[in-house]
């Protein structure tokens, strides 16, 4: 029940990040995280080529559960827990609300 009294300020906050997640998207952030868009898509759409997944669309939640833990280290590859570990956790979902509220890419 505490949960679900507390989501409608949870989504409030989520669409107040999406445009400093899209900034750091774009641009990158000012500790040397490189722009998700060079390798996820200005879409979020991925890349399969580089095997960077999809995450347009994708629950926030889930988006910042996956750079925690790349950011401590497990999961994803080097680079990946690098550009993690140099997001803040508000950073971290700051990008995963704005991934979230793109469209997810048509299969
Ligand atoms: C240089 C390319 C590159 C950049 C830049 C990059 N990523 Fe990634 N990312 C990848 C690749 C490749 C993977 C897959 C890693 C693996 O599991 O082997 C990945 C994985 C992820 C995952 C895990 C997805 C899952 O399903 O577990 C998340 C979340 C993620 N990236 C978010 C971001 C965010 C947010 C940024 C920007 C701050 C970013 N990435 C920047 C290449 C990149």
């Amino acid at each position: 029940m505490k949960a679900l009294r507390a989501a409608p300020l949870l989504l409030l906050g989520l669409a107040a990040a999406a445009p400093a997640g899209q900034q750091i998207v774009l641009h990158g952030n000012e500790n040397g995280a490189m722009p998700c868009a060079a390798c996820h898509g200005a879409q979020g759409q991925g890349n399969s080529s580089i095997g960077a997944p999809a995450l347009a669309g994708r629950q926030a939640d889930d988006i910042v559960a996956a750079l925690n833990l790349m950011a401590a280290g497990q999961g994803g590859n080097a680079l990946m827990r690098r550009i993690a570990a140099a997001l803040t956790l508000t950073q971290r979902q700051d990008v995963a609300a704005y991934f979230a509220s793109l469209p997810a890419a048509k299969p």
